[in-house]
């Protein structure tokens, strides 16, 4: 398992995530929403460690995470961040078995066994890039960037996928694609992913709970019929939405109400 509990970080003298508490289970998928500045990507990135606390503690199966080397979480604990930085010509093939670097012995270029190749090509696979795996990561269009940025996550074979935005510019069509690819993840091998994401009627289609934060904190934590009500979307994100039943799916949908 691996929980915050009662996380604070500040940058100097501002909070950004105030007194959080949150345990992401095996299989399970939990979406992170809220307006921007909300403190989302800080919660995330403090997840494997990165961010220096101001109180409380990241527990990694109920141990401090401190208390573990950085090649050991990141074998847990794979961690996207919101616009990775991809500029460096490395074909999506290299890129993908970056992921495999906590598992290598040194630093350094064709460090890969035949185990890292193999995992990386399953990944290639999955995500649908392995016809693409010669071709440059900046030569990629933004939804085959993403799959592969994606790729490179599961390709750790971490427990827990940290995503920051993973669909943020997706059509529909691969915005769905990526988030199946999250859900496979977690139903076939018990995975924990917890997404941050701006489109709340998808986080109501693939999201087992809701964590809606507000100036750091957390404003509910529940089933996403628990956290998409229009009382509390309207007071959180201050615009008046509809909220009712998707006429199929039966999951909470989200409309804004526009008033002249
Ligand atoms: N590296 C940083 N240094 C100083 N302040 C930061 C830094 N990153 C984020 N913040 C501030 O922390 C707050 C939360 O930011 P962030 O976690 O990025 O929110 P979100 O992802 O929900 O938009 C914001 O007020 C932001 O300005
Ligand atoms: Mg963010």
């Amino acid at each position: 398992m691996l929980e915050a509990r009662d996380l604070t970080i500040s940058y100097d003298d501002r909070i950004a995530v105030s007194d959080v508490t949150l345990t992401l289970t095996p299989g399970e998928i939990t979406a992170l929403v809220g307006p921007n500045g909300a403190g989302k990507s800080t919660l995330l990135r403090s997840l494997n460690g990165q961010v220096p606390r101001t109180s409380g503690a990241v527990l990694l199966d109920g141990q401090p995470i401190e208390k573990y080397n950085r090649r050991t979480i990141g074998r847990r604990v794979a961690v996207v961040a919101q616009e990775a930085e991809l500029r460096f010509p490395v074909t999506v093939l290299e890129f993908v078995l970056g992921g495999r670097f906590a598992w290598g012995p040194s630093s350094g270029w064709g460090w890969e066994t035949e185990q890292d190749l193999r995992v990386a090509a399953a990944v290639l696979a999955e995500t649908e890039l392995h016809e693409l795996s010669g071709r440059l990561m900046n030569e990629l269009s933004g939804g085959e960037r993403q799959r592969a940025v994606l790729a490179r996550a599961l390709a750790t074979e971490a427990a827990f996928l940290l995503l920051d935005e993973p669909t943020a510019n997706l059509d529909l069509s691969h915005q769905a694609t990526l988030l199946n690819l999250v859900r496979k993840r977690c139903d076939m091998r018990q995975a924990s992913s917890l997404v941050v994401t701006h489109d709340l009627n998808l986080t109501a289609q693939f999201a087992d709970r809701i964590l809606l934060m507000r100036d750091g904190k957390v404003v509910r934590l529940g089933k996403p019929e628990e956290v998409l009500t229009a009382e509390l979307l309207n007071q959180v994100f201050n615009v008046e939405v509809l909220v009712d039943a998707h006429p199929i799916t039966g999951a909470p949908r989200v409309t804004p109400i526009r008033r002249n």
